[in-house]
């Protein structure tokens, strides 16, 4: 039987290879990481702010990872299936469950699938709270009480089906309508927000406790304190999304240790596996309690390769001088990008904590990114005009102010 000839659709030259267009990715490529430093294949050599978007909190090539790689591949186990127990998971979720709120841990394999799986777990949660006949709804799969999504103005939740309904960038909603429902924005207003959260029919809402994406905006302590207690009275779960603003890089090793306020739910990805695939959901007591066996699942989260390594770099991340390291670089990089606002008068605004930072320019945030790497700097942007700076929280204060001092000069030479 002859094959029916197939016409080969056109590539876009720009894409220079087999990979799906989804990326405008960078001219060079990457061959290998040192410590703070990575290398193309010309040989140059990037200071990294950038930590690959908030995933090499230890930096390249660290000592520590590869161990733990090692340590579990000896085993011969790098997947075995949630049906058996495994060591390492068990570990890593005693860690977490330890060291914060939670009282379980589940295991995903990315952020947007943490946010899923939260937004799940919140609605299994609401249905146990809906008095018996309220949850009665015309078909098997229709409306139901109590089981809407809030999310917060500038929030980036992930690029998947349903949390892409909780993601607002219209850009990246647009494409993709209709979106998953009962999923909406609130403004990050408390007056909104306490017209918004109705009780009877709100599951939960998800806040970044500085929302990364969104320009690296910290959401007001007041407004926070005042969500927990209104999804308190309501019966709402409070998610808090620390995928880019937990595990370290706040100077903390929540982000909801900042804020004063204690939420029913975190999620955890980027740094949790050293740059393994790896998410979370930590939960209290209450929402632990109504997840039943056949609930949610994933094939490959917490196997024992990437716990072994999560549980590894938790610890490195939960040690006390790391966090203050942390907090005390911290302090000297805002410092340092007040001073360089003053002296180039190219900052319109500065905002961050810890090892997270936005600066607001004049110029697009892309040109400047641009110059930075042909200076050898990676940063990143969050929005058209600002800049987003995210470096390994194992950064030196020598490699900090280097960075920070070419950073100066491709802003400063802005028109
Ligand atoms: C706050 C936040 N939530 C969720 C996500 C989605 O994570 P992932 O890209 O691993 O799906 C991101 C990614 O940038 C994020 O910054």
């Amino acid at each position: 039987m002859s094959t029916p000839a197939v016409a080969t659709p056109a590539v876009t030259p720009s894409t220079e290879s087999a990979l799906l267009g989804t990326y405008k990715r960078a001219p060079m490529r990457i061959v290998r990481g040192e410590g703070v430093t990575l290398f193309d294949d010309a040989g140059r050599a990037y200071l990294d702010f950038a930590s690959g978007i908030a995933v090499n909190a230890l930096g390249y090539g660290d000592a520590g990872i590869a161990h733990a790689v090692q340590q579990a591949l000896d085993t011969g186990l790098v997947h075995v299936s949630n049906l058996f127990r495994t060591e390492p998971g068990e570990r890593l979720a005693e860690w977490l469950v330890a060291h914060s709120f939670a009282a379980r841990a589940f295991f995903c394999n990315s952020g947007a699938e943490a946010n899923e799986g939260a937004f799940k777990f919140a609605r299994r949660w609401a249905r146990t709270l809906v008095p018996p006949g309220a949850d009665e709804a015309p078909g098997p799969f229709g409306p139901c009480a109590k089981h809407e999504i809030v999310s917060l103005r500038g929030a980036f939740h992930g690029r998947t089906m349903g949390v892409l309904a909780a993601t607002d960038r219209p850009q990246y909603r647009a494409p993709f309508r209709p979106l998953a429902g009962g999923i909406s924005i609130a403004e990050r207003d408390v007056k909104e927000l306490d017209a918004t959260l109705d009780a009877e029919r709100v599951a939960a809402v998800i806040v970044e406790p500085v929302q990364g994406e969104g320009g690296v905006r910290v959401v007001d302590h007041g407004l926070l304190r005042e969500l927990r207690a209104m999804t308190a009275e309501r019966q709402i779960a409070l998610i808090f999304d620390e995928i880019q603003c937990g595990l370290g890089r706040l100077g903390t090793l929540w982000a909801y240790e900042t804020t004063g306020v204690v939420p029913d739910m975190v999620t955890l990805a980027k740094p949790l596996a050293g740059g393994l695939p790896m998410g979370a959901v930590l939960v209290n007591e209450a929402i632990a309690g109504a997840v039943q066996p056949g609930d949610h699942g994933t094939t490959f989260g917490g196997g024992p390769l990437v716990a072994n390594v999560a549980l590894h770099v938790c610890e490195r991340l939960g040690d006390p001088a790391l966090l203050a390291h942390v907090r005390e670089q911290g302090a000297f990089m805002g410092e340092a990008l007040k001073a360089i606002g003053e002296r180039t008068g190219k900052v319109r605004a500065l905002r961050g904590a810890g090892l997270m930072w936005g600066v607001d320019t004049h110029e697009p945030a892309a040109q400047i990114v641009g110059r930075a790497r042909d200076a050898g700097l990676l940063i990143l942007t969050a929005g058209d005009h600002t800049l987003r700076l995210l470096p390994p929280l194992v950064i030196t204060r020598d490699d900090l102010a280097r960075g920070l001092a070419q950073l100066e000069d491709v802003i400063g030479v802005a028109q």
